[in-house]
């Protein structure tokens, strides 16, 4: 399959998924977001964010789903913030939460992929967090995107589920770990059991495309795409809404990592 017919495929599956995430979220994000200052993130996002030395700076995230991170970082300080995400219904959610909260963010339907030019060298910061690089069939081609979008002195910032969690079945906590898939996988993932992460619930859903792509891959799409390591941290915190199963294990898995990149 093309990397179009991917992105295309996906996102219909995700904006199947938009009113089910609604449901569930979206009334108490809007009362949230009411309150001035309010913030999603967690400790490590923040102080990462802080250092970067956020306030006032331009920020774009990457697939920014309902945009509450985002709004976050925009009521931490930060100058214009864009987000992009493929699928409308999550779009106009973000859209929704800003509007009752008064928030002054943009957020912009596109694949990825196709992210306009009026949008290259805009910013200081890019994020990108939890759950996004396993969509992207193309690595090389996503990087070659993000890196676009950054001033010259500008960063990247990630934060993601470790990929080495891929090999392993999502459970409950108290299941056994079952190794499914090698690290070096390269077929796409396919999954039709939907994408409820908040309720739990599994549904017969479109078809998912997921990819493995390991922790070099990763680092050497940035680096090949002109950006430099100036922070990798693998982490012992769970930060996916699925690996229970691997959360509290004793031989313990890097289960997430920051990274952060430079531009030249
Ligand atoms: C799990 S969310 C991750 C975002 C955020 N960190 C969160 O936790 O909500 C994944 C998002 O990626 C978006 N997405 C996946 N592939 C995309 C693509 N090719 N272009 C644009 N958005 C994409 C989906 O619409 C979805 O909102």
């Amino acid at each position: 399959m093309r990397t179009k017919d991917i992105t295309s495929a996906n996102r219909e599956a995700w904006e199947e998924a938009a009113p089910i995430h609604r449901s569930q979220n979206q009334e108490s994000l809007i009362q949230n977001f009411s309150t001035a200052g309010h913030s999603c993130l967690d400790d490590i996002e923040t102080t990462q964010l802080m250092a970067l030395d956020i306030m006032g700076k331009d920020v774009a995230q990457i697939c920014c789903n309902n945009g509450q991170e985002l709004l976050s970082v925009k009521n931490m300080g930060a100058g214009r913030c864009v987000g992009f995400d493929g699928a409308q219904g999550f779009v106009d959610q973000a859209r929704e939460i800003a509007k009752a909260g008064n928030i002054d963010c943009e957020f912009v339907c596109t694949d990825i992929y196709d992210i306009d030019q009026q949008y290259h060298n805009s910013f200081d910061v890019v994020t990108i967090t939890i759950g996004v690089l396993g969509w992207m069939p193309d690595l090389e081609k996503f990087f070659s995107v993000v890196s676009a979008l950054i001033r010259p002195g500008g960063a990247l910032f990630i934060y993601e589920q470790h990929p080495i969690l891929d090999m392993i079945e999502p459970a409950k906590a108290d299941t056994p770990i079952v190794w499914e898939l090698s690290y070096f996988n390269k077929e796409p993932y396919v999954d039709t059991s939907g994408l409820d992460y908040y309720g739990g619930d599994t549904y017969e859903s479109k078809p998912l495309y997921s990819f493995s792509h390991t922790m070099s891959e990763v680092i050497m799409a940035g680096i090949n795409n002109g950006l430099t390591v100036e922070h990798f941290e693998e982490r012992p915190e769970h930060i996916s809404m699925t690996w229970w199963n691997v959360e509290n294990q004793a031989c313990q898995l890097p289960m997430s990592y920051t990274l952060v990149m430079r531009k030249a």
